[in-house]
């Protein structure tokens, strides 16, 4: 397996770390549900531990994935996907980057302005700021807001994806799983670099899309 990236393909690092950040956030967000939906100190493991621990994780490991993207190639998007649809994936994934990384930081001020304390697994963090009623409601809004935003990013995504697979059947799922074969004929529509041997290409559906493209 390919540990970097290359033109056609996630490397197994950013395969690993998707897929680990996403098992990640969702759990994530369902804890903070727990947590916001029961009474109010009734869940000081989860408020104080797991959850803090949990989300500086997603934090850091979005931003080695971000550094690991920004010097690694990023697999092209398929040619035939309209501008405005790349453009809304594009800015999707930065979205991603953005709130996975400022919302932990937005969580430790809140749970700091509550008069509570953040762990990192055991250990116990400085708070950056003390109790305030004006702050922890601020605060309180704000991870809200982007805890949803998440939530609805994530539909959205994971929608498109599977879009991807079973009506677009290009390659675009299977290149971050790693595990289903990326096929000579899903790569042909998904690429139209006449890399692929056309000659070869199986008749079908996608052939046609594929012989329709190259006229
Ligand atoms: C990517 C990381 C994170 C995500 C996606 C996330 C998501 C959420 C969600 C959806 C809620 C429930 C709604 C709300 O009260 O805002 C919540 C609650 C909460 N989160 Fe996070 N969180 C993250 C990181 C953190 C971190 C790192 C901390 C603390 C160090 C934290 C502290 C809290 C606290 C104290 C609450 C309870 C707020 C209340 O019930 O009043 N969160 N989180
Ligand atoms: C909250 C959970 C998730 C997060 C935060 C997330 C985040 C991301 C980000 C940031 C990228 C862009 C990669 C980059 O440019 O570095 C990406 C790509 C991708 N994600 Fe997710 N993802 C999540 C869940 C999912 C799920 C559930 C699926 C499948 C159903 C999925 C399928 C994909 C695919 C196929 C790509 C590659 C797109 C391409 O090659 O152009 N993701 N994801």
């Amino acid at each position: 397996m390919q540990v970097e990236n290359t033109e056609r393909s996630w490397g197994a690092v950013q395969q690993l770390l998707h897929w680990t950040i996403a098992t990640m956030v969702i759990a994530q967000l369902i804890v903070g549900d727990i947590i916001w939906l029961s009474p109010e100190g009734s869940t000081p493991a989860l408020t104080s531990y797991v959850h803090p621990t949990v989300g500086i994780l997603i934090g850091l490991f979005m931003l080695g994935r971000l550094v690991w993207r920004e010097t690694n190639k990023v697999p092209a998007v398929p040619e035939d996907i309209p501008t405005g649809l790349q453009a809304l994936s594009q800015a999707t994934h930065y979205a991603f980057y953005f709130l996975l990384i400022c919302n932990p930081i937005i969580g430790y001020l809140l749970l700091g302005a509550f008069g509570g304390h953040s762990h990192f697994f055991t250990a116990l963090l400085p708070n950056a700021i003390g109790k305030s009623a004006f702050y922890s409601s601020f605060y309180f809004w704000m991870h809200l807001a982007f805890g949803g935003a998440i939530g609805g990013l994530f539909l959205l995504h994971a929608g498109a994806a599977l879009r991807h697979e079973f009506t677009l059947s290009d390659n675009v799922l299977r290149r971050m799983l790693g595990f289903l074969p990326m096929t000579a004929e899903r790569q042909a529509v998904q690429d139209d670099s006449a890399t692929v041997d056309r000659a070869r290409v199986p008749r079908g559906a996608l052939a046609a899309r594929l012989s329709r493209s190259s006229r």
